[in-house]
Formats: structure tokens, C-alpha cells, sequence
């Protein structure tokens, strides 16, 4: 029954993370160690994290898993293998870094692959299965839980999470990619009451970060947004940076600052309202007052509210009382 081809299914995936970790170990698994050293993703890392290496092969997790005893089927149904139009199966991660995604239970329920090159897909990863539910799962988390720091910092991807746990932020779990769901932000509950947001400092990143506020907002955590800055190449470019960029080139006592420095949730939208706008004009600040109105107007706690407002009228150059008008209308125009 259900219970029982779920179990399978696990072990299945334990079975494979341990191939796929043992391979990293083997003269095979050089080209994959290789990456990590460019990486600089040391052996003690990898092994906190059970990285593992798939092989240049088609059908080198096939046979080994065959061997054990595990089914066809039971290969197609964990997303480990791929049927091809003749009906053969092949391995699905070929030649990829492996981040075997393991939950709080400390069950291994997915995988991520990443290539060693610069070819595409960059990242792949299991697709839903009955012992995998996206929304449900953060990367890291089961180690993270256990970190003696009192917040957990959310970050997009596998390579960030092992960045910075290697830099002792052992609090760091990601959502591999995609936006933060409400079933993710009650697993954090568990564990904390503090998050810091920080994702990649690129347009998708701050979509990334406005979407997790939303969800966020009036809940009961605390938030807070590390904005890492963007880095000026030797060409005077401003360039996208990550967690793993920043880390790599600007080290952990920066990283520390940085988390220190966080701006909580409200000051980073009203400073996103506010680099709207050029607010030397009458017209922008006009409708700088009316965006940010409508931002203030959603705090639930009012001297929040209040603090808030109050600095958004120094930022307007007008008075408290005008902007407390323009938040009670735009508290009534959101009933
Ligand atoms: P990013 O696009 O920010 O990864 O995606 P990155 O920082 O460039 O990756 P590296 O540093 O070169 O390795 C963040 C996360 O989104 C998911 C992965 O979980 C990744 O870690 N992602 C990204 C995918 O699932 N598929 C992709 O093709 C790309
Ligand atoms: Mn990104
Ligand atoms: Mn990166
Ligand atoms: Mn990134
Ligand atoms: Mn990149």
C-alpha cells in the first residue's frame, strides 16, 4: 500500500545519494571534485552536505541500483531514470554535480544537479514525486535547524547554502529557485521567528524578495532583507552578485556586516517606492505619497505605522499630519 511504496521510495533515493557520494570518492567522480575546487567548496563541505557526482554514463545509476534490487518502475517513479521512446530508461542527472535534498526528517526526498559546464539546463531537479512536494521542502533546512544562530537566512540556491554554511552561517537554507510558499514559511516556524531574506541582487531577486514580503507580511516572524550590492568589474561595470559571489570575493566578516546592517521588510519596499521616483518633482513626489501610502496602510501594528509614516513624509518633504491623511485613505480605499 501507499505507506509501504513510499518507504521504498526513500530508500531508493538513500541508496542512490550513497552511489552518487561514493562516485565523488572515485577516480570517476575527478571531474566533479575538479568543480568543487573551482568552486572552492571544500572535502568537509561536501561531505556535511553528502555531494555526490553523476557519472558520464547513461546508465551508470541503472545498473547499480538494479542490482539492489529496486524495480524499473520504482526508478521512473523516484525521477532517478528517464524512459526513452523505445522504452528503454536512462539515468536522469548525467555528469552533474549532485545535492541530494534531504528534509527535516532527514529523509532524502529529491535531487539537485547542477552541470559542470556552461551548457544548459544549469540546474536540474526531481520532479514531484510521493515522497517530494516542492513547496513543502527548503534545501538545508535539516541542517540549518540545528544551527545555534537565532534567525535563518533565506537564499535562492544549493551553491549559496553550501557557500555560506562553509563561512560558518550555518542558518542558511534555500528555495531552489522558485518563490517561497506559505507551507515553507510554517516549516520555518518551527524552528525560528527570525528570517533574513537574501536573494541574488538581479531584477529576479527582487521580485523574489517582494513576493516572500508579501506572503511575510503580518505574519509573525520578524524579517529582515540583506541587499548584497552590486559588484564594479575592472571595466567599471555593475555586475549581479550572489551569497556565493559575495562570500567568495568579499569574505564572512562582510557577509556578518552585511546581516548586522539588514534592513527590516517595510524599509526595504519604501525604499524600493522610493527609488521610483525622482522626488525633486512635485508630480513624482505626488505619487511617491500615494505608492507608499498604500505600503503604510498594510502595517497591521500602529506604532510601526506610525514610525513609518513619519519617515516617509521626511522622504516626501511634507508634513507627518498630510502623510497620515494619505494613509487613512488609503486605508479605506484597500476596505
Ligand atoms: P541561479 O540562476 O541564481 O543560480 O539559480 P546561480 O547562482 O547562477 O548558480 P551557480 O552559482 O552558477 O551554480 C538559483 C537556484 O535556482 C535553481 C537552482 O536551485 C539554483 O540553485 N535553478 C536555477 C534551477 O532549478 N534551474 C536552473 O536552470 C537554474
Ligand atoms: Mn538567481
Ligand atoms: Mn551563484
Ligand atoms: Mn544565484
Ligand atoms: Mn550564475
Amino acid at each position: 500500500e501507499a505507506g509501504r511504496r513510499r518507504q521504498r521510495l526513500l530508500d531508493l533515493n538513500r541508496d542512490a545519494a550513497r552511489f552518487y557520494y561514493q562516485m565523488l570518492q572515485q577516480p570517476e567522480g575527478r571531474a566533479v571534485q575538479e568543480y568543487l575546487d573551482r568552486r572552492k567548496i571544500r572535502r568537509a563541505t561536501a561531505v556535511n552536505f553528502g555531494l555526490g557526482a553523476s557519472l558520464d554514463a547513461w546508465d551508470a545509476l541503472i545498473l547499480a541500483m538494479t542490482k539492489k534490487g529496486y524495480t524499473k518502475s520504482e526508478l521512473l517513479e523516484a525521477g532517478l531514470a528517464v524512459q526513452n521512446r523505445n522504452g528503454g530508461l536512462y539515468d536522469k542527472f548525467r555528469n552533474r554535480l549532485i545535492f541530494p535534498v534531504i528534509d527535516v526528517r532527514g529523509d532524502v526526498v529529491a535531487f539537485g544537479g547542477r552541470v559542470l559546464d556552461k551548457s544548459e539546463p544549469k540546474y536540474m531537479n526531481s520532479q514531484e514525486t510521493p515522497v517530494y512536494s516542492k513547496r513543502r521542502v527548503l534545501y538545508g533546512l535539516n541542517l540549518a535547524k540545528k544551527s545555534k544562530r537565532s534567525n535563518i537566512i533565506l537564499c535562492e540556491g544549493n551553491i549559496d547554502v553550501v557557500t555560506l554554511h562553509q563561512a560558518g552561517f550555518d542558518n542558511a537554507v534555500a528555495s531552489m529557485g522558485t518563490a517561497l510558499t506559505v507551507e515553507q514559511t510554517r516549516l520555518l516556524s518551527r524552528f525560528t521567528k527570525e528570517l533574513v531574506l537574501c536573494y541574488d541582487n538581479d531584477n529576479a531577486g527582487k521580485i523574489a524578495t517582494e513576493r516572500a514580503l508579501e506572503i511575510l507580511n503580518n505574519s509573525e516572524f520578524s524579517v529582515k532583507v540583506l541587499q548584497l550590492p552590486r559588484r564594479r568589474t575592472e571595466d567599471g561595470e555593475l555586475v549581479k552578485q550572489d551569497a556565493d559571489d559575495f562570500i567568495k570575493l568579499q569574505g564572512k566578516d562582510a557577509f556578518e556586516a552585511l546581516l548586522t546592517g539588514s534592513e527590516n521588510g517595510i524599509e526595504f519596499r519604501m525604499a524600493q517606492v522610493a527609488g521610483k521616483y525622482d522626488l525633486s518633482s512635485d508630480e513624482a513626489r505626488v505619487a511617491y505619497c500615494e505608492e507608499v501610502s498604500a505600503l503604510l496602510a498594510a502595517l497591521a501594528n500602529p506604532v510601526e505605522r506610525e514610525i513609518y509614516t513619519t519617515r516617509a513624509a521626511e522622504t516626501a518633504k511634507i508634513t507627518p499630519e498630510v502623510m497620515r491623511l494619505e494613509v487613512q485613505r488609503a486605508f479605506k480605499r484597500r476596505l
